[in-house]
């Protein structure tokens, strides 16, 4: 009896691993749009560059962009300012590294990714850098 029902709930066990997939994470817009005015725009608006509109750009731009990964005309890469130890780096002035501490790397980057398509030239919401 214990054997089968052992064998029971690894059946289960086993069915709903296959029945229920990893989950894609889903992009949360407003976070990446947080980040982005508190965390990149802040650097942007303190150095000649400039608030940088995420409207300045058409969503494919933004995505080839990001997906190139560098940043400062190569110099350095866009990861670099999403990563937790850059979080770290400057949670003690800056309010949203230090609130989304703890967010993986990769939500961040598909939370700015959202963000920046909605907000492109050609997104559902054209936006500003603040
Ligand atoms: C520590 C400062 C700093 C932070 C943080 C920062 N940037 Fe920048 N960024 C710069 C500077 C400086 C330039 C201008 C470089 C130049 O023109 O030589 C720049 C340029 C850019 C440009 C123009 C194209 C390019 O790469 O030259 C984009 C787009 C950009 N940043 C996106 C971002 C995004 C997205 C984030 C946040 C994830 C971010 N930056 C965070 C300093 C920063």
């Amino acid at each position: 009896m214990r054997t089968s029902t052992l064998f029971t709930a690894a059946l289960a066990t086993g069915l709903l691993a296959i029945a229920v997939p990893a989950q894609a994470y889903e992009a949360d817009w407003k976070r990446g749009r947080v980040y982005y005015r508190s965390v990149c725009t802040a650097c942007h608006v303190a150095n000649p560059v400039g608030g940088i509109n995420p409207s300045a750009r058409a969503k494919v731009e933004w995505t080839a962009y990001l997906a190139a990964d560098k940043h400062a005309k190569g110099k350095d890469k866009v990861s670099t300012y999403l990563s937790k130890s850059y979080r770290n780096s400057v949670k003690a002035t800056n309010k949203a590294a230090e609130k989304y501490l703890d967010v993986p790397d990769q939500e961040l980057a598909d939370d700015l990714k959202a963000f920046l398509n909605k907000g492109a030239k050609d997104g559902d919401a054209p936006a500003s850098c603040s």
